[in-house]
């Protein structure tokens, strides 16, 4: 795929990786694109490249548009792999006097993967400005979104942003453009896949979110266009992903209740029918999910979308069982808030899962309803009513917590029309 021009002499350069499936232990079943950009205009500018392993696409796609020769400026907003892997390449092929941009941070770090003695390096931070002719770059720090060294940059002129990892999607598709995607596919699928990113990446930043977001919108400027480092770029309705991201920053979430479960000999697994019909009575909306068979992002993403979230599992050794001890470790780094929790599960000596779990939650400091519920060996009829009340109580308190949030934005991920 040659470059595209999103704006006048502003192209995307960047490539489609339309096989992988683990993004550094992220499952990205519907690929991923890394997306770079180029500025023509006096002075030639490269924003970010592409991930090492597409170098020469990349640099094909430089070449579609301008001999690399005439590149003046290289802007590096993030230095994570697959934005930077290519920086040494592409310095070879520009002039020896170009100079980077990068914020102070990403200078360090830049200086940790490459030999930078011999090239110029100029660190930036939030305001300061690079006139390239008829277009004015103005930086913007976002450190934490993604990584310590992150920036944006806003393309004044152009009202365009450029913003790295933030409102990007893992999407290997044709479509670059929001309108383009929605009419191949849906706007409930661009939707989902933007909070999948948020979920497995930016969860434990939502308070730097929002205070990253007003501060650019007390700049003032003013955006037509959010162009991401990775999916679909945002033409059509860029206030729409600024209005998602400050949903989830402000930890929004659907009424609806998503049980996240392992099992040994299927007890804790038929805990989960009376559960689910308990939680169905009281006319909520709820998903089922066997961790060992789902992708542990697809856990989490589920998991981020619904406002309650029980855990089931098993006792294994007088602990709670290893699939399920390794999402609540992951969960724990995500930092979540503001999700309603319960654990319940089966047992055969001692017990001990359902303890650890509701430590887990208390060291997380997410609301619960207590206590949870345990189940020796297997389901007996008084069994199945202790777990059907159990789920029925779990929604109605799902729906009294919810109300504390509602009004305050559109459903996150329901289908629209
Ligand atoms: Fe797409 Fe944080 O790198």
């Amino acid at each position: 795929m040659n470059a595209i021009e999103i704006k006048p002499d502003i192209y995307w350069v960047g490539v489609v990786d339309w096989a992988v499936r683990d993004f550094h232990g992220y499952v990205t079943p519907n690929g991923t694109t890394y997306n770079n950009y180029l500025i023509l205009d006096e002075e030639v500018t490269l924003v970010d490249t592409v991930k090492h392993d597409f170098l020469d696409v990349g640099i094909a796609n430089i070449k579609s548009v301008i001999d690399p020769s005439r590149i003046k400026n290289i802007v590096i907003n993030h230095i994570e792999n697959d934005h930077m892997g290519a920086l040494e390449q592409v310095m070879e092929i520009v002039p020896k006097d170009v100079t980077i941009y990068t914020t102070q941070r990403g200078m360090a770090g830049m200086d940790r993967f490459f030999d930078i003695s011999k090239w110029t390096v100029k660190t930036v931070k939030t305001g300061d400005e690079l006139i390239t002719g008829k277009y004015k770059l103005k930086f913007i720090e976002t450190p934490m979104i993604h990584w310590p060294d992150s920036m944006m940059t806003y393309v004044e002129g152009a009202k365009l942003l450029l913003s790295q990892d933030a409102f990007g999607q893992h999407i290997a598709t044709a479509s670059r453009f929001d309108d383009e995607f929605i009419g191949c596919e849906s706007l409930t699928e661009l939707k989902d896949a933007t909070v999948d990113y948020y979920a497995n990446i930016l969860m434990p930043f939502g308070a730097l979110i929002k205070s990253k977001i007003g501060e650019i919108q007390k700049m003032g400027i003013e955006i037509d266009m959010i162009a991401p480092d990775h999916g679909i770029i945002w033409r059509t309705d860029p206030e729409r992903a600024i209005q998602m991201y400050l949903d989830m920053a402000n930890n929004q979430a659907d009424e609806r209740i998503v049980i996240i479960y392992d099992t040994m000999w299927h007890s804790t697994e038929q805990m989960t029918l009376p559960i689910m019909r308990g939680i169905r009575d009281e006319g909520v909306d709820c998903k089922v999910i066997k961790l060992r068979s789902t992708p542990m992002s697809v856990a989490i993403k589920e998991f981020w979308k619904a406002r309650g979230c029980l855990i089931g599992s098993p006792t294994l050794n007088n602990e709670v069982f290893p699939s399920i001890a390794e999402f609540m470790v992951h969960l724990m780094g995500l930092r979540p808030k503001e999700r309603l929790m319960g654990g319940f599960g089966s047992y055969g000596w001692g017990g001990g899962a359902v303890n650890w779990l509701y430590d887990m939650f208390s060291k997380m400091k997410l609301p619960v309803i207590e206590p949870g519920v345990q189940i020796l060996y297997r389901l007996k009829p008084d069994d199945e009513k202790t777990c059907y009340d159990f789920g029925r109580n779990f929604a109605r308190q799902v729906k009294e917590y919810q109300q504390k949030f509602t009004g305050t934005s559109a459903p996150m991920l329901k289908k629209e029309g």
